[in-house]
């Protein structure tokens, strides 16, 4: 394990499935919450991780929601994506595709642009300092309504210069993609990217909807797929990328035992699979956390974490000549690993 350890901390990687919001760490919310005079409900660090012991998806976005609620200024916004972007470099990745939920802060009285500004300032800024690249991805909180969505795009057109896709995160169960079918149609006429979270916790028929009616560029989880091989096929057959969120999957009992997950099934059928770490800071571990614990629970080969690491390039939204670029350094990663 040793040596795979060294092989996953050496590999340049891009991470594709990451909330901003779940990755303020309890140390940061304490910090906001003082300097924003928040009261938390809980009285140190330990308690906040403590109550992070989720039995499905929406026990944990009630503590999400719940926990974001420090967040209130610009700098709040900026700290957030610094402070990720500085944990995402010490993992050696390169280049993010982080989301957001601006229905979540605007819903508490926080301005879109206080949100937005915050995010791509520390953006650009992580950029210069790190060198690390950037997407943009705006979700729609799937538990509100079609028309709430089309008003949050309303509200996003004029900033589109900053965005670059739109999701579709929060409860999936009862909230089919097909709800936003419109809203989907709508963002890719202005442009933008296109993914959806899909069959974390619905079913594989969710995934279809998501590729059918939505048109998704990319699909986040899309564990449900492993379920029915027709699906299989034909993510082999469009060559389309699925983001997958082992601790997550572990945390929120969609897949409880590590060994089960379906990554490695879909991996060894074909599927271009990659790893991702969701919100690192409610499930435990950053992106090479994720790669070590399903390397080690799947038993993993030294090609196959190379493939993961290819793939998170190849299913990013980078320029074909930056992919290649990327590719050819971890190629050249994994050539020194051989010998
Ligand atoms: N699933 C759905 N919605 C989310 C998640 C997730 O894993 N994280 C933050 N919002
Ligand atoms: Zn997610």
């Amino acid at each position: 394990m040793g040596e795979l350890k060294d092989l996953i901390a050496e590999l340049p990687k891009a991470e594709l499935h990451l909330h901003l919001e779940g990755s303020l760490e309890p140390e940061m919310m304490f910090e906001l919450a003082k300097r924003n005079g928040v009261t938390l409900k809980y009285g140190s660090v330990e308690e906040i991780r403590a109550a992070y012991d989720f039995s499905n998806l929406q026990d944990f976005l009630d503590l999400y929601y719940q926990g974001m609620g420090v967040l209130l200024k610009e700098q709040d916004f900026y700290d957030l994506t610094s402070a990720y972007l500085s944990k995402a470099t010490a993992d050696n990745v390169r280049h993010v595709e982080v989301f957001f939920d601006p229905q979540a802060h605007m819903e508490r009285g926080v301005s879109f642009e206080t949100v937005l500004i915050g995010i791509t300032r520390a953006l650009e800024d992580g950029h210069i300092r790190h060198g690390i690249t950037n997407k943009l991805i705006m979700c729609f909180l799937r538990h509100l309504s079609e028309e709430e969505a089309f008003a949050l795009l309303e509200v996003a057109t004029p900033h589109l210069a900053k965005i670059d896709g739109v999701g579709l995160d929060s409860s999936e169960l009862g909230h089919p993609p097909s709800k936003f079918e419109r809203v989907f149609k709508e963002a890719k006429a202005l442009g933008l990217k296109l993914v959806a979270h899909a069959g974390e916790e619905g079913p594989p028929e969710y995934v279809w909807e998501a590729l059918n009616l939505l048109k998704i560029d990319r699909i986040d989880h899309g564990n449900a797929a492993a379920r029915d091989d027709e699906l299989i096929d034909h993510l082999i057959e469009t060559g389309m990328t699925l983001t997958m969120c082992p601790l997550s999957n572990q945390r929120l009992c969609v897949t409880p035992d590590l060994t089960e997950n379906p990554l490695a099934h879909l991996l060894r059928s074909g599927v271009r699979v990659t790893v991702n770490s969701d919100d690192p800071s409610y499930f435990g571990g950053y992106v090479n956390d994720n790669y070590t614990a399903i390397a080690d629970a799947l038993d993993l080969s030294m090609p196959e974490i190379v493939m993961l690491a290819r793939n998170s390039f190849i299913g990013s939204f980078l320029s074909d000549v930056d992919k290649e670029a990327a590719l050819d350094q971890i190629d050249a990663v994994f050539e020194q690993h051989r010998h």
